[in-house]
């Protein structure tokens, strides 16, 4: 059984955030065959979804139905969409998690986007989150990985990476760390909009209520955290308001916490997968940020981001009308043949591990510094403490799963004991 490391003890513990996120992937196991024979199909697929398919927007009656969807499937076409905001608009995300979020930077288009971007963006540059390597996300995964080195055994997923990048975004937030349970429990609920949109309503009520406080403290006495930037940041030359910040909060949270645990996961599990690979890092650590980037390219945590079409366009031979609901597939680009050799295969030594994970152009992730830092700690943290890691050969079916988010449920390992 999968346990959940700090979890909650309000009302709502017997609900399990662990369980909610793997559902949420949804229990396809290899989606890649059929992205393979889309793209060789049609490069952009128009997919008829029909009006009683519950493809209308539950929350908003008065929003059009959404009665087809483009797909697009190739590298080229998946980057040409993504940097072109002037032709496809991101408001397509205001439909979505818009609608629990608030108006975040996600579904703004320019010139807004860039001047809301820029008040978070400084805080996530490179070398600004290098002074945070040691003192919170190092802290945070000698903490994790303390509670199981002395055992021999562990479940990676609910004890390492899935606690993991909730803790950092919550210390760099400056939130109390008795707060990280129920800080962990919304998040997860809001996340999970498509799947349940009441309690993920309710849980971004609730966030905004607690982040209320932490503002009002803030205001009160300035810190060192990111809720203190943002309550001295301006744009416009005037400072943001509470109703400005709590998107910004509300989306890093999640975006922080949900990719990062999955890239993280399954870093580890192509690496677990293929033991030569995993002795090959092990050996020369200059391997890791390229180890990295690979598990990026080969499962991508987030399968698809969406864009609506601004005007009339013509791609890959569809005409797509305006308003044109545009769903890019991070997954279908990341293996597309056209790019890649054996595009399927998990491969460290690859020459080009470049990939759209982290989307492009103006909305490319604006944690992916983050992402990448975390991902590098934890990595040889692990190898540096947990010796003669291997999968646990008494496990079955260790996979990973996900038509939305993808990544491995479970990840039951065995080491020397510290
Ligand atoms: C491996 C981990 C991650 C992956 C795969 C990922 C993926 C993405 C993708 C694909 C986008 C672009 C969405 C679009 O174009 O519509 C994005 C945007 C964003 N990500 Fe990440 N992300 C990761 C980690 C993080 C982290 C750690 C943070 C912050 C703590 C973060 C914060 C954001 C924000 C704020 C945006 C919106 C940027 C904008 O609209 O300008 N992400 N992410």
């Amino acid at each position: 059984m999968v346990t959940t490391p700090g979890r909650d003890d309000s009302p709502a513990a017997s609900y399990d955030p662990m369980r909610q996120f793997a559902e949420l992937a949804g229990d396809v196991r290899d989606p890649y065959p059929m992205f393979a024979g889309i793209r060789a199909d049609s490069p952009v697929l128009h997919v008829h979804l029909g009006t009683g398919s519950g493809a209308r927007y539950e929350h908003d009656p008065d929003a059009p139905p959404i009665t087809s969807l483009f797909a697009v499937t190739s590298h080229e076409l998946a980057q040409q969409v993504l940097t072109d905001n002037a032709r496809f608009s991101s408001a397509a995300n205001a439909m979505t998690i818009g609608q629990v979020m608030g108006r975040t930077i996600l579904e703004m288009d320019p010139p807004q986007h860039q001047r809301h971007r820029a008040l978070v963006a400084r805080a996530f540059r490179a070398r600004v989150l290098d002074q945070w390597s040691d003192t919170i996300i190092g802290a945070t995964i000698s903490e994790l990985i303390d509670a199981f080195a002395g055992d021999g055994h562990a479940d990676l997923i609910p004890q390492l990476t899935f606690p993991f990048p909730v803790r950092v975004i919550a210390r760099i937030l400056g939130l109390p760390e008795a707060d990280w349970p129920r800080f962990l429990r919304l998040s997860t609920e809001l996340i999970a909009v498509m799947r349940n949109w009441d309690r993920a309503v309710a849980a971004s009520q609730e966030l905004r209520g607690y982040f209320a406080e932490i503002i009002a403290d803030r205001r009160r006495h300035p810190r060192d955290d990111l809720v203190s930037q943002l309550i001295e940041a301006e744009v416009d030359g005037r400072r943001l308001s509470d109703e400005e910040i709590y998107p910004f909060l509300l989306l890093l949270l999640p975006a922080g916490a949900e990719t990062t645990y999955r890239s993280s996961s399954n870093l580890l599990f192509g690496l677990l997968s293929q033991p030569s690979q995993l002795d090959a890092v092990r050996a020369d650590r200059d391997l890791v940020p390229q180890a990295i980037e690979e598990a990026l390219r080969w499962e991508t945590p987030l399968l698809t981001v969406a864009r609506t079409a601004t005007q009339d366009v013509e791609l890959g031979g569809e005409r797509i009308p305006p308003g044109g609901f545009v769903a890019v597939s991070l997954g279908a680009a990341n293996r597309d043949p056209e790019r890649y050799a054996e595009p399927d295969a998990f491969d460290i030594f690859r020459e080009d591990t470049q990939h759209l994970s982290f989307g492009d152009g103006a909305h490319r992730c604006l944690g992916m510094h983050l992402a990448r830092l975390e991902m590098r700690v934890l990595l040889n943290a692990v190898l540096d403490r947990l010796p003669g890691l291997r999968l646990d050969p008494a496990a079955e079916d260790v996979h990973i799963h996900g038509m939305i988010f993808r990544s491995p449920p479970n990840l039951p390992v065995r080491f020397e004991p510290a």
